[in-house]
């Protein structure tokens, strides 16, 4: 069996945190899109599978989900690379709603990369959900709807993985430096 403890630093998020900002996230979005026959929720694979799946559930007006998956050239655990796009919609987003689901924001190569793919495919409207933004000098990317701002750390938990691992942890923790910092 792991020692979680050890490898976890601290919990910067708790888990009543989580539920209370993603209701308040749920509450503007239902706000904000009242009156829109539906919304086209595009959840960005691993990562944002848990946080979509709580916040979509409050949603109080229509909508429907899809996925994409995409990975960054290089990407051995906490370093940022080039996007590739590894898996794309089902469908087509022309003239729909659509709201991006990521699950964090550390350089901003992804969401920057994201938003050009589909504004280029001409929605009817293009907005972004972001659970965590790491504190730190990042791509100018908007973000619509933000969760937190955390301390720029390496974080695990509710989706947010290292080496695909700490995945279903209820609140986000810093994962302890000796995890990930590996001598070259
Ligand atoms: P960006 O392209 O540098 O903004 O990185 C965004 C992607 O890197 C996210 O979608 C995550 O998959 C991953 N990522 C960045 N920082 C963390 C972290 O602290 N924990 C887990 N994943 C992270
Ligand atoms: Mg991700």
């Amino acid at each position: 069996m792991e020692d979680l403890q050890s490898e976890l630093a601290q919990v910067l998020v708790s888990e009543q945190q989580i539920r209370d900002q993603v209701s308040e996230i749920a509450g503007q979005i239902s706000s904000d899109y009242e009156g829109v026959d539906n919304l086209y929720i595009v959840g960005i694979l691993k990562g944002a599978f848990i946080f979509l799946a709580d916040l979509a559930r409050e949603l109080r007006i229509p909508h429907s989900v899809d996925f994409m998956a995409v990975s960054s050239y290089g990407k051995k655990g906490a370093t940022s690379g080039e996007v590739r796009l590894v898996m794309d919609l089902r469908e087509p987003v022309t003239d729909k709603h659509v709201l991006i689901v990521e699950d964090i924001i550390d350089t901003g190569q992804t969401l920057t990369y994201l938003l050009k793919t589909l504004k280029g495919r001409r929605p009817a409207s293009l907005k972004t959900c972001v659970l965590v933004r790491k504190d730190r000098k990042s791509l100018d990317v908007a973000i619509d709807y933000l969760g937190f701002v955390i301390p720029d750390v390496w974080v695990v938990g509710y989706g947010l993985d290292y080496l695909d691992r700490y995945r279903t942890l209820p609140f986000i923790a810093e994962l302890d430096r000796r995890v990930y910092d590996v001598p070259a």
